[in-house]
């Protein structure tokens, strides 16, 4: 990475300001496939069993939504009877986040804030958050290691971070989606897969979302070991991870899109991890 993280920080938040509109259009009150089928089912029983010894979330769990856009999982979260304390850096989106909120407003605290400014992270308060939760945003954020050193700050003794990324390996800004046809013992198939030629080596590129944003942002990828050591380093273990990938039934929104074509490939990685104290 040689661009300046400052100024990719910048232009990654400038991004997001001006594609708000567009993101809230398209995700709307209940998210996408990515988040309905991929990414909910995995952070929700993440959630679930981190929050409570029983079943469900404890009606005063209090959690913290990291980056939490126009409010998808901030409201799923509410719904289901937690307190809820959600920012992102667009205040654009946390307008629309406000707006589209619903019957549980009362739960619910919205900020702007800046993921990767220690201060303002620490102005969430510390010691009072039993989980943190982050879908699909860290790749999004122009730096992560501050995020990693205060959260154990801001969470209770043994709290947990719940989170879901585009899978660093087959997901990412090199992949190239295939289709080719093979005769296989005498039948004629079509087999698709992803072709990757970049994970180990941090990388920052731009790249859409949503086809129609009308700036593209800036995408940081990383490989998983730089997530999961991060961790470590800051006092967490892993203590759940599910690659999530479309059923095979799941129809390609484009024809060599995400979708149950590539059901053998996870497009989403969702990792739970936890304070050892
Ligand atoms: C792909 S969207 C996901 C939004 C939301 N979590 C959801 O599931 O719909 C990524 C979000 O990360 C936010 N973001 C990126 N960098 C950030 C930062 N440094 N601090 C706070 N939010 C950030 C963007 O504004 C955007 O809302």
């Amino acid at each position: 990475m040689t661009e300046n993280l400052d100024d990719l920080n910048r232009e990654t938040r400038e991004a997001w300001e001006v594609n708000a509109d567009v993101w809230d259009k398209r995700m709307g009150d209940e998210g996408n496939d990515f988040f309905n089928i991929l990414c909910w089912p995995a952070l929700a029983s993440f959630l679930n069993a981190s929050t409570t010894l029983s079943t469900g979330l404890q009606p005063d769990s209090h959690i913290l939504d990291i980056a939490c856009g126009n409010g998808l999982t901030t409201r799923r979260l509410a719904e289901l009877g937690a307190q809820v304390t959600a920012f992102d850096f667009s205040s654009n989106l946390i307008d629309k986040a406000k707006v589209r909120l619903n019957d549980h407003a009362s739960r619910v605290t919205f900020h702007v804030i800046d993921a990767t400014d220690e201060s303002q992270l620490l102005s969430l308060g510390e010691g009072k958050y039993d989980s943190a939760l982050s879908n699909m945003a860290l790749f999004d954020m122009a730096n992560i290691e501050t995020l990693f050193k205060v959260l154990p700050k801001l969470l209770k003794p043994n709290g947990t971070f719940v989170f879901s990324i585009t899978h660093p390996a087959f997901n990412n800004s090199s992949s190239v989606h295939l289709a080719e046809e093979m005769d296989d013992n005498g039948e004629i198939k079509t087999v698709y897969s992803i072709k990757v030629s970049r994970y180990m080596t941090p990388h920052n590129q731009r790249g859409l979302a949503l086809r129609n944003q009308p700036k593209p942002q800036v995408y940081f990828e990383r490989p998983l070991q730089y997530y999961l050591n991060l961790g470590f380093k800051n006092g967490f273990i892993l203590d759940g991870f599910e690659e999530r990938a479309f059923p095979p039934e799941i129809p390609q929104f484009f024809p060599l899109g995400w979708g149950g074509k590539f059901s053998e490939l996870p497009a989403v990685v969702v990792a739970r991890m936890r304070l050892t104290s």
